[in-house]
């Protein structure tokens, strides 16, 4: 028998009814379209509002009813379902197992993982790892962020990046070469600094002045993480593509972190490809941290072929980076 590896099978995603806009955005902040769209190529991102649900979980289980649709999956057969995502419904209570109940994965265990922007791309690893050791068939790996609950309005250098939304994958065996191929993840600590959220943890527990202090909500040193980011997520990338033999030619798609139109851009230059091998929907979503991989599959699901090589990239909080090849096993 062939080796076994693990395979991306299906797909589905959600983004929430209400779409904020770069206008709407110039009356709630000292802003304006012309210095988003040119700055980070967003014009437009979905926002989750209370009359339609709440928290993120509400969101991934829209994904995931999307996938189990499309793919006529019944729920009882998902081994683990995995949450990659940097706003959890709560801490504490895992936001995997409320998904799983409501989805009727009554049979899966579940669990979330973070690692802000990189959450889904260390969560390819997590789920291909099992089902590749053969203890597992079906893996669903959900990304799914309410930024919108942890971003400041009165802070333009960070609402103005920011959206709601949540994809949903499928990971099971493959014994014809295809699905997940190599990986290159990283983490520097030394990042946290530049790009985190100071209240709500064990270092810094709620209090009326972490309150009053707006210490709740997301910041970033914009410019050094830009820095950053840029040069590692294209450095990764260009590892993954010497490591696996693979030229400009070779590289079917770029699937990248939807953080700003330039670094996605930087990178591809580094990587020699031509626009039309970039998936991009930042111009919609604005970045959605846990969720923009997943959501680029299944906005482009159409478009991908069996055997394609698709190169992901992307760059997070903490610092956490990295890249993934895969190989898609699907018409
Ligand atoms: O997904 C996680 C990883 N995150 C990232 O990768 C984000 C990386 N960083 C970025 O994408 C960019 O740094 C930003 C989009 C956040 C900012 O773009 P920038 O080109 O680095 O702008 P800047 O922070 O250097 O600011 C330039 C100017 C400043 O004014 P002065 O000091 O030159 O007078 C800012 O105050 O633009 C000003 N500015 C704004 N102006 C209009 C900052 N935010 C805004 C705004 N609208 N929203």
């Amino acid at each position: 028998m062939n080796k076994l590896t693990a395979a991306i099978t299906a797909v589905g995603s959600y983004v929430p009814n209400f779409v904020l806009t770069n206008k709407a955005l110039e009356d709630i902040v000292e802003t304006d379209d012309e210095w988003i769209t040119t700055r980070t190529g967003i014009k437009e991102r979905r926002i989750l509002k209370p009359e339609e649900g709440e928290g993120s979980s509400y969101l991934a289980i829209k994904a995931t009813q999307e996938l189990l649709q499309k793919k006529n999956l019944d729920p009882k057969e998902i081994d683990l379902v995995i949450v990659a995502t940097a706003t959890p419904d709560s801490m504490v209570a895992s936001t995997a197992a409320f998904v799983a109940s409501e989805i009727g994965a009554s049979n899966a265990f579940a669990y979330d993982l973070l690692a802000a922007c990189s959450s889904f791309l260390f969560g390819m690893s997590t789920a291909a790892s099992y089902i590749e050791s053969g203890k597992y068939k079906k893996v669903l790996l959900v990304g799914a962020d309410k930024m919108s609950s942890i971003i400041d309005y009165t802070d333009r250098t960070t609402c103005i990046i920011f959206g709601d939304g949540a994809g949903a994958v499928l990971f099971e065996p493959n014994y014809e070469g295809l699905g997940l191929q190599d990986e290159y993840l990283r983490a520097d600590g030394s990042g946290r600094r530049f790009l985190g959220m100071e209240g709500g943890g064990s270092l810094m527990p709620a209090t009326e002045e972490s309150v009053k202090a707006r210490k709740h909500y997301i910041f970033q040193d914009g410019k050094t993480v830009f820095k950053f980011a840029v040069s590692n997520m294209a450095d990764v990338a260009e590892k993954i593509m010497e490591r696996n033999d693979l030229s400009h030619e070779d590289v079917s798609w770029l699937v990248p972190h939807q953080a700003n139109k330039r670094i996605i851009d930087a990178t591809a230059r580094r990587m020699g490809l031509d626009d039309s091998k970039v998936l991009t929907n930042i111009q919609r979503y604005g970045n959605t941290t846990s969720a923009t991989l997943p959501l680029l599959l299944s906005d482009y699901e159409d478009k991908l072929k069996k055997g394609d090589n698709l190169v992901f990239t992307a760059f997070g909080g903490g610092f956490t980076w990295g890249s993934v090849y895969l190989k898609w096993a699907y018409n």
